[in-house]
């Protein structure tokens, strides 16, 4: 007789999302007048990854634009940045996507994206740094200590990926930006460019896509810039030329196609801070024991694995990273 026993990752059918929870936000824009509403269901608007069938190769994107830096991939691995499971498959990272100037759909980006040029690239340090200036980013690439690691990446809908990034660690970026010690905040701004990304002529909603960290959270070693994936130039899709990954925290802080690095001794209000500040806090911790107000944090489905498995506790970086949040009481650091 065969005996079926139960995985330690399978977790009981009531704790997956009802997907009634879970808005369209398509449906939910062509309701008139509720346009904020329709701008905070879109972090909660999950796909499902089969939608990633009939996409374009994830290089599609890339071909229009020679990168001067493309020579330098693959770089050498770290090894103490590895995942105890496999890297999810290319096509997937760079087939399901969020990137909501592309559209709201899981597979509008890898279809989009090409459309941004990323080379010449400028990105600017301001605010409260030694002496504004602006780097050209193949200069800025070619001055950072490149490396690759392995991250797990867990967005705030539930679905999540493990992908080998290349970049380098955000302590660098900020050495070389040199804030003054007035900062506290560095805040990341992404592009502007309603020509090609039509949604961004919506002006109920706050582009450019806005987040920030606090200076402790970018000089943490977890925190890093991602410049390349798999090997190679990072797709555009997934945010070339550069983005953050924050693996500890939920993917929306994870910026794409940063312009802007402010420093500044405010607490900065981001993209989903103010489309929905009730569901999307600065903070952004992952917990697992924290549902977010329309659906529960305990699971993930892990694309490509074919079924979810428990969330953990700061995504499992909380030894690297659980420091930051001992002095923080009464702030909501898991949303
Ligand atoms: N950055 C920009 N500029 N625009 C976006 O819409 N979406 C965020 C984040 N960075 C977003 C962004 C969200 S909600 C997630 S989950 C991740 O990007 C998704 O990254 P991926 O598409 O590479 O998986």
């Amino acid at each position: 007789m065969l005996v079926r026993v139960k995985p330690s990752w399978e977790i009981p059918e009531r704790e997956i999302t009802p997907e009634r929870l879970v808005f369209n936000r398509r449906n939910v824009l062509k309701g008139a007048g509720l346009m904020t509403i329709a701008g905070v269901a879109a972090a909660c608007d999950r796909g499902s990854p089969t939608q990633t069938a009939g996409t374009p190769a994830p290089e599609a994107g890339l071909a229009d634009a020679p990168d001067p830096t493309a020579s330098l991939y693959p770089v050498p691995r770290n090894a103490s940045y590895t995942v105890d499971r496999e890297t999810t498959a290319e096509e997937i990272v760079a087939g399901y996507n969020n990137y909501y100037e592309f559209g709201v759909d899981k597979d509008d980006p890898a279809r989009e994206a090409h459309k941004l040029p990323i080379r010449p690239w400028a990105v600017s340090f301001e605010g409260m740094v030694e002496k504004p200036f602006t780097a050209d980013i193949d200069t800025l690439i070619k001055a950072m200590p490149l490396e690759e690691r392995v991250y797990r990446h867990r967005c705030v809908e539930t679905w999540s990926f493990i992908a080998p990034w290349a970049g380098f660690p955000m302590k660098a970026l900020i050495d070389y930006a040199k804030p003054t010690s007035a900062a506290k905040y560095v805040v990341m701004k992404s592009w502007m460019k309603p020509e090609i990304a039509p949604d961004q002529a919506q002006f109920w909603v706050p582009w450019p896509y806005t987040e920030g960290l606090s200076i402790e959270e970018a000089t943490n070693d977890v925190t890093f810039m991602v410049t390349g994936a798999y090997g190679k130039p990072l797709s555009k899709q997934n945010g070339a030329p550069l983005r953050l990954a924050t693996p500890w925290k939920y993917g929306f802080k994870s910026t794409k196609g940063i312009q802007k690095f402010i420093f500044t001794n405010e607490r900065p209000t981001t993209y989903w801070m103010a489309l929905g500040a009730r569901e999307y806090g600065f903070w952004a911790n992952v917990n697992p024991q924290v549902p977010h107000p329309r659906w529960s944090q305990a699971s993930e489905e892990v694309l490509g694995l074919g079924r979810r498995v428990p969330t953990l506790l700061y995504n499992g970086y909380g030894e690297q990273v659980a420091s930051l949040y001992s002095g923080l009481v009464n702030e909501r650091l898991f949303m």
